[in-house]
């Protein structure tokens, strides 16, 4: 398994395997900001748009790809446009295909991601996730602090309010 940065080219390329990705997770009842079903077209349209802020630089882009070329996981981190916002960054999208969880990439996605961060400079993270979802135990295991919860934050893929939690990491450079 191959976990790679993604420019806005490539982005723009696969973005029909990235919104299978997404399918996937919004099926399986992740909430990831969208309701379900969520259709390839409308999941291929949302990561042109993330191309464009990628390429932009607003957006980084990883994915991890299989030995048969698939792509099974990504994440993404999201730079404020803010001047006195340089030093942190959003963890969004982190994702890997049913087929392909519970082995480790999750994490791995995370790892790569934090890692990146600080080379670049970035000195603290920060995330929502559905409060109760699998990707808490992610976070916590993974050094992250739960900060709080804002009850009936986004409805899940089912129509249903349901709360985040907000989480942060400090990074060492
Ligand atoms: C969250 C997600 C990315 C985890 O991916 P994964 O590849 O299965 O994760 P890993 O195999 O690396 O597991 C890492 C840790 O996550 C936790 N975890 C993952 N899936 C879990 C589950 N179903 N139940 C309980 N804990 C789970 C465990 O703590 C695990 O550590 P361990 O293996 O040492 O026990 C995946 O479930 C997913 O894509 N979910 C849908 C999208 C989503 O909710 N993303 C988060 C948005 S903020």
């Amino acid at each position: 398994m191959n976990v790679e940065r993604w420019d806005g080219t490539r982005v723009r390329e696969r973005a029909g395997e990235l919104a299978e990705l997404l399918a996937d997770a919004v099926a399986g009842g992740a909430s990831v900001g969208f309701l379900a079903p969520l259709g390839r077209t409308e999941a291929a349209a949302w990561w042109r748009e993330r191309a464009d802020a990628t390429a932009a630089g607003r957006l980084a882009v990883w994915a991890a790809v299989d030995a048969t070329g698939r792509v099974t996981g990504t994440v993404s981190l999201a730079y404020p446009d803010k001047p006195n916002s340089r030093h942190r960054a959003e963890l969004v999208k982190l994702m890997v295909h049913r087929t392909a969880r519970g082995q480790g990439l999750g994490r791995r996605l995370l790892t790569t991601a934090e890692q990146a961060a600080a080379a670049t400079g970035i000195t603290l993270l920060h995330l929502d996730t559905e409060t109760g979802s699998p990707a808490e135990l992610l976070y916590r295991s993974a050094g992250w602090t739960r900060a709080g919860v804002i009850p009936d934050y986004a409805l899940s893929p089912a129509g249903e309010l349901r709360p985040t939690t907000l989480y942060f990491k400090r990074l060492q450079g």
